[in-house]
């Protein structure tokens, strides 16, 4: 059982589990703050795992919409736990880099404390205590900066804005890792079938920064658009980001399961989606 189905990772696990008994479901069909909708559809179907890839995920909007944040994010996954503890079913919970601080300048390992710095990291970092008293054998999926076709992601953006300008301006002091959707969405898969538990954090490999990525989007798509490094105090935002927020894959590795780098996957996108295919 697929919840947040429609959502840019939902849409890759819909076709990552096209093989396999699937329900996949939008806010439309069960919304994380309707809890006995959600026991219902739970209880009916009995799902062997769930993965809970639904969230409310406007990161500059929890800033001012603290209640739907926790509603969501919080209050939401928490719900989704207990049913599933009611039916025996395995959880996978997806969860972000932004429940760091960013400070730590070498990559977080799953074990690092949570200090999150925005309303949407505060949100997961919640969930993620309440989860693991809940279910102990929950697997908590960490994951980062995700992109992938169906949905507003970064690369869509800057490609958008390359077609229509000489010149863009992308933010160089923040540091992560991009995830592509359909990686991520095999990588989940290969979780359920490893029985994986505790907390994992899943990436595309490598790091760069924001104007770094920018920087590769534009090259390998054939722009000439000139792609100039700024701070993030040129670009003031509602909601604060890590300024580093690299995930180790020790985590994954430990699973024998190692993601691409963030440029061969980067590739695959733009193949897709420049040619149309
Ligand atoms: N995007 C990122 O860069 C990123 C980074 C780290 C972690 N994550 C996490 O990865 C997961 C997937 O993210 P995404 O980018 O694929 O999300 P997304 O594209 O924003 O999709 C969100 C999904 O959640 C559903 N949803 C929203 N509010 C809901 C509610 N109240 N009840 C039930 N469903 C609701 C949406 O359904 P409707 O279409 O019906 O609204 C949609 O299917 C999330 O848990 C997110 O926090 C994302």
């Amino acid at each position: 059982m697929v919840f947040g189905a429609s959502g840019l990772l939902g849409q890759e696990l819909v076709k990552e589990f096209s093989g396999e008994q699937l329900i996949a479901l939008s806010s439309k069909d069960a919304d994380l703050r309707d809890p006995s909708r959600l026991r219902a559809v739970i209880r009916g179907s009995r799902p062997e795992w769930i993965i809970l890839a639904a969230a409310y995920t406007d990161v500059d909007g929890c800033e001012s919409n603290r209640d739907l944040a926790f509603g969501v994010n919080t209050q939401g996954a928490i719900h989704v736990a207990q049913a599933a503890r009611e039916t025996g079913s395995r959880l996978i919970f997806l969860s972000t880099d932004y429940l760091f601080d960013g400070k730590k300048g070498v990559p977080y390992v799953a074990s690092d404390t949570r200090n999150p710095i925005s309303v949407y990291g505060e949100s997961k970092a919640q969930a993620e205590e309440r989860l693991l008293e809940i279910l102990p054998d929950v697997c908590i999926v960490r994951t980062s900066w995700l992109f992938g076709p169906g949905g507003q992601c970064f690369p869509a953006m800057i490609l958008k804005i390359a077609a229509e300008r000489p010149e863009i301006a992308v933010v160089n002091d923040q540091r992560g890792c991009p995830t592509f959707t359909p990686d991520l969405a095999s990588t989940l898969a290969q979780l359920c079938r490893k029985s994986a538990r505790g907390i994992v954090h899943a990436t595309n490999s490598g790091e760069c920064t924001r104007y770094d990525f920018a920087t590769e989007i534009v090259r390998m798509a054939g722009f000439s658009t000139v792609v100039r490094p700024v701070s993030s105090a040129d670009f003031p935002r509602p909601a604060r980001r890590p300024a580093y927020s690299v995930l180790s894959p020790a985590t994954l590795e430990a699973y024998g399961i190692e993601m691409p780098t963030w440029q061969h996957a980067l590739r695959r996108y733009l193949a897709a989606d420049v040619t149309g295919a």
